[in-house]
C-alpha cells in the first residue's frame, strides 16, 4: 500500500477475528511507531501490550467494575463537553456506529451494551495501553497522539486493524493491578488491534470529515 492509500485505509475497527498477530510483526509495528516525533525527542510514552487470555481477564474485570455502577476514575479527567459543531460531529460518529449496528437512538440498553464492548477491546486479541510518565503534562500528552497515529498507520499498512480507545483508560487502577504496574504514569488511551472481522456489523460504520476550509486557515 502506498502512503496515501494507507492513510485512507485506516479506520476504527470494532469487531475482530480471534486470530493473533504474529509476535514478530507486533514488534515490527511498535518499532516503526517509535519514529513518531515528540517535544525535544523525549519520547514521553510507555506502552504495555496485552494479549490473549490476559486481555480477556482485564476486559472482564473492567466490565464488572462498570456494571457494578462504581464511578470510573481515569488518570486524566474526562471533562470534554461537546457543543456546537463539535457536538454535531460527535453525534455523526455515534449515528454511523449505532446505525451500522442496528441500535435505535432510544434503545438505551442496546447503547449501553455496545459501549461495554469497549472494555473488552471489542474482542481484539491484543490491546496497547499507552501511558504518559510523570511528570509530563498536556504538552507531552500531545506527543502521544502522534505516536498512536504512527502506530495505527504502521498497522494499517500491514493489514492489521485497530481502534484507539479512550474507554480503555477509564479504569487505570484495574490495568495497573492486573499488569503489576506502579502508580505514577498516567494511562492516556488504549488501542485495540488484530485482524478485522468483516462480518461484524460495527465494522460497516464509516465516518466523514469536515471540509478542509473549516479545519485549516491558510494565511498568505
Ligand atoms: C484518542 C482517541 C480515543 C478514542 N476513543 C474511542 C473509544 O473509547 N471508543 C470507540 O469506539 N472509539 C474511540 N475512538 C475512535 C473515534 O471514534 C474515531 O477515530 C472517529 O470516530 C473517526 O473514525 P475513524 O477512526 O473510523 O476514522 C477514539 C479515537 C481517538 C483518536
Amino acid at each position: 500500500m502506498d502512503f496515501d492509500t494507507t492513510l485512507a485505509a485506516r479506520r476504527s475497527v470494532r469487531g475482530y477475528l480471534t486470530r493473533e498477530v504474529d509476535p514478530a510483526l507486533i514488534r515490527e509495528v511498535f518499532a516503526l511507531a517509535s519514529h513518531a516525533p515528540s517535544n525535544c525527542n523525549v519520547q514521553p510514552w510507555h506502552t504495555h501490550v496485552v494479549s490473549g487470555a490476559s486481555l480477556r481477564r482485564l476486559g472482564q474485570a473492567m466490565t464488572a467494575r462498570a456494571q457494578s455502577g462504581s464511578a470510573a476514575a481515569p488518570d486524566i479527567e474526562m471533562t470534554g463537553r461537546y457543543t456546537g459543531v463539535w457536538r454535531e460531529r460527535q453525534i455523526g460518529s455515534a449515528k454511523a456506529l449505532y446505525g451500522a449496528m442496528g441500535i435505535e437512538r432510544d434503545d438505551l440498553a442496546g447503547r449501553a451494551a455496545a459501549f461495554l464492548r469497549n472494555l473488552d477491546a471489542f474482542g481484539a486479541p491484543h490491546a496497547a495501553f499507552i501511558f504518559l510518565p510523570e511528570p509530563f503534562g498536556l504538552r507531552e500528552a500531545a506527543d502521544l497522539g502522534g505516536y498512536a497515529q504512527t502506530l495505527m498507520l504502521a498497522m494499517a499498512n500491514r493489514g492489521i486493524a485497530s481502534c484507539a480507545q479512550g474507554a480503555l483508560s477509564l479504569y487505570p487502577e484495574i490495568v495497573r493491578e492486573q499488569l503489576g504496574l506502579q502508580p505514577g504514569p498516567k494511562l492516556i488511551m488504549g488501542i485495540a488491534f488484530g485482524y478485522e472481522d468483516p462480518e461484524h456489523p460495527a465494522n460497516a460504520a464509516r465516518t466523514d470529515r469536515a471540509a478542509l476550509d473549516d479545519l485549516v486557515t491558510f494565511h498568505a
